[in-house]
C-alpha cells in the first residue's frame, strides 16, 4: 500500500485543493470531516502525517470545531493551515485572538528561520507572496514552538515545533497564488512525513484491478456507458479486471452530439472488444418528451426512462450481480456545513441517481478515490484516445436541455448540425482545450432574415462557450469577433432552419452554463 496522508476538514472552500496538491506530489490522501475523525479512525487509516485544513469558524468561540482529542499525542507529523493552525495552537496551549488587521488575498511572508517545511524552497531572509484569508490570528505560541515566518497582519504566519514534527501556517499553501505553495506541501509529505511519492496512475491501475477482482469475484457486472470520460475510463478498467464478465450498456436517447453514438460503439466494440449493448431508444425518449417545456420535467422524464431502458437491457443480457458507476472522489467527500439546512436546488443534476436503488445490485465504483484530472491521467494510462479524454463535459439529458421549450426530432437534428460546425471551428482555431464547455443552443424563436433574394423565417441559434475550473462558476469565453462572425456565417449557410446566430456573454453566476 502507498504511503497516505490524512486531511482533516474544517470546512474551508479550498480543502480539496490540499488533497489535489498532496496527490500531485505522488502521495495518496483522503479528506475526512473533523467531526467524523477520532484517534481510532486515524489509526485505522494509518497515515504518515495529518494536515488540518482551513475553515470558516472562529477558534475564539468555544463551540467551534477542534482537532480530535489525542491527535497531538499520536506521534504523527501535523501541518495546520489557517483555521488548522489556529486550532492547533489553541489546543496545544497557545492563544488565538480576533484581529483588527484582517488579511484577504496576497500578502508578503518574510522567512525568518530555516525549517524542514521551507527547506530548498524559501531560505531565511527572503520574502515571498502568499495567499491569506483570515480575521483571527495566533497571539501566543504553545510551548516548544518558534516563529519561522511573519507577515504584516500575522506575526505568527508560519510556526514550527520541529522536535514534534508540528508545523502551522496562517496562509494557504494549497492555492496557486502562494508561490511555491505546492513545494511547501511536498516538503511536508516527503521530507517531514517521509512519504515515498509512489502514488502514480500505473500503481493505481494495478491496485484498482486487484480490488475490483477481490470485490466482484466470479460475479457479473453491468456498466452504463455514456460516452463521457468517467464511464469510459471505468469501463475499460473494469474490463481489464474482469474481462467478459462485464457488459456495457449504452442507452442512446437520441439527444447526443453528432457522431457520438457511432464513436462509442466503434471504440468499445471494435477497439477494446468489450461486450456492448447499444440500444437506440430515441423514439421512446422523443415521444415521452413530446410537448414538454419545463426543464425539470425533461430531466425527470429522461432520468426515469433511462433507468427503465437500462434495467430492461441488463435483464435481457442475463442480469448481473454488480452495477458499475463512475463516481468520483469529489462526490464522495462529505461536505462540512456550518450554516445547516438544505441548499436550494437550482437543477436536479443527478438525473440517473435512482439506478442503484431500483436495480438492487451491489455497486462497483472503481474511480471513487480519484479527482477528475486523475481520471484523465488513468485514461491515458489505459490508452484511451486523447479526443475522448479531453472531451468537454456533456449533460446526461443531452440536447434536450439545449432546446428550450418542447423538443422535437427536427429541432434536435438542426441543433446537432449547428453544434458540430461550432465545435469544428473551435478545434480548427486551436481553442478547444482552453474552453471548459462549448455548445450551441436552439432557441424557440423564429426571426426574419433575407437569404439570396428571398425572405427567411427560421430559428435563432445561440452559441455558448465558458471557461471554468469546476463548473461551479464560469466566465464567457472572449472569442475574437472575426471567429464568431465566421462561425455564424458557416452555420447559417450550412444548416437549414437557422437564419440568425447570437453569442451568450453571461457569466455563472448569475447565469448557469446550460440554458435549462
Ligand atoms: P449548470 O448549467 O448548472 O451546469 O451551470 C454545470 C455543469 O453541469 C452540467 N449539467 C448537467 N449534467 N445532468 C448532468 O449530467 C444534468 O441534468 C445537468 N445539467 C447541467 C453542465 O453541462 C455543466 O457542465
Amino acid at each position: 500500500m502507498s504511503d497516505r496522508i490524512l486531511i482533516v476538514d474544517f470546512g474551508s472552500q479550498v480543502t480539496q485543493l490540499i488533497a489535489r496538491r498532496v496527490r500531485e506530489s505522488g502521495v495518496y490522501c483522503e479528506v475526512h470531516p473533523f467531526n467524523k475523525t477520532s484517534v481510532e479512525s486515524i489509526k485505522s487509516f494509518d497515515p504518515k502525517g495529518v494536515i488540518l485544513s482551513g475553515g470558516p469558524a472562529s477558534v475564539t468561540h468555544h463551540d467551534t470545531p477542534r482537532a480530535p482529542d489525542g491527535l497531538f499525542e499520536m506521534g504523527l507529523p501535523i501541518f495546520g493551515i489557517c483555521y488548522g493552525q489556529q486550532t492547533m495552537c489553541a489546543q496545544l496551549g497557545g492563544a488565538v485572538e480576533t484581529s483588527d488587521h484582517h488579511e484577504f488575498g496576497r500578502a508578503e511572508l518574510s522567512v525568518t528561520e530555516d525549517c524542514a517545511l521551507f527547506q530548498d524552497v524559501w531560505p531565511p531572509g527572503e520574502r515571498h507572496i502568499v495567499w491569506m484569508s483570515h480575521g483571527d490570528r495566533v497571539a501566543r505560541l504553545p510551548d516548544g514552538f518558534q516563529i519561522v515566518g511573519t507577515s504584516d497582519g500575522a506575526p505568527y504566519a508560519a510556526v514550527a515545533d520541529e522536535s514534534r514534527g508540528f508545523y502551522a501556517v496562517q496562509f494557504h499553501p494549497e492555492v496557486v497564488h502562494t508561490t511555491h505553495g505546492a513545494d511547501i506541501i511536498r516538503n511536508f509529505t516527503h521530507r517531514i512525513c517521509g512519504c515515498a511519492g509512489d502514488w502514480t496512475m500505473a500503481a493505481f491501475r494495478e491496485h484498482a484491478i486487484a480490488e475490483i477482482r477481490k470485490q466482484v469475484g466470479a460475479g457479473r457486472v453491468v456498466c452504463a456507458l455514456s460516452g463521457g470520460v468517467d464511464s469510459s475510463v471505468a469501463a475499460v478498467l473494469l474490463h481489464e479486471a474482469v474481462g467478459d464478465k462485464l457488459t456495457c450498456i449504452f442507452v442512446d436517447h437520441g439527444l447526443l452530439r453528432q457522431g457520438e453514438a457511432e464513436q462509442v460503439v466503434a471504440l468499445f466494440r471494435q477497439h477494446y472488444n468489450i461486450p456492448l449493448v447499444h440500444r437506440d431508444a430515441s423514439d421512446l425518449f422523443l415521444s415521452a418528451l413530446d410537448g414538454v417545456e419545463d426543464p425539470e420535467k425533461k430531466r425527470k422524464i429522461i432520468g426515469g426512462l433511462f433507468i427503465d431502458v437500462f434495467d430492461e437491457e441488463a435483464t435481457k443480457a442475463g442480469g448481473a450481480d454488480f452495477l458499475a458507476q463512475g463516481t468520483l472522489y469529489p462526490d464522495v467527500i462529505e461536505s462540512v456545513s456550518f450554516a445547516g439546512g438544505p441548499s436550494v436546488t437550482i437543477k436536479s443534476h443527478h438525473n440517473v441517481g435512482g439506478l442503484p436503488e431500483r436495480m438492487k445490485m451491489a455497486l462497483v465504483e472503481p474511480l471513487r478515490e480519484l479527482f477528475k484530472d486523475e481520471v484523465r491521467a488513468l485514461g491515458h494510462e489505459l490508452g484511451l484516445p486523447d479526443s475522448l479524454i479531453g472531451r468537454h463535459p456533456f449533460p446526461g439529458p443531452g440536447l434536450a436541455i439545449r432546446i428550450p421549450g418542447p423538443v422535437t426530432r427536427e429541432k434536435a437534428d438542426i441543433l446537432r448540425q449547428a453544434d458540430a460546425i461550432y465545435l469544428d471551428e473551435i478545434r480548427k482555431a486551436g481553442l478547444y482545450d482552453e474552453i471548459w464547455q462549448a455548445f450551441a443552443v436552439l432557441l424557440p424563436v423564429k426571426t426574419v432574415g433575407v437569404m439570396g433574394d428571398s425572405r427567411s423565417y427560421d430559428y435563432v441559434c445561440g452559441l455558448r462557450a465558458v471557461t471554468s475550473t469546476d463548473g461551479m462558476t464560469a466566465d464567457s469565453y472572449p472569442f475574437e469577433h472575426a471567429f464568431l462572425a465566421q462561425t455564424a456565417t458557416r452555420i447559417i449557410n450550412q444548416v437549414r432552419g437557422v437564419n440568425r446566430v447570437v453569442y451568450d456573454v453571461t457569466s455563472k453566476p448569475p447565469g448557469t452554463i446550460e440554458w435549462e
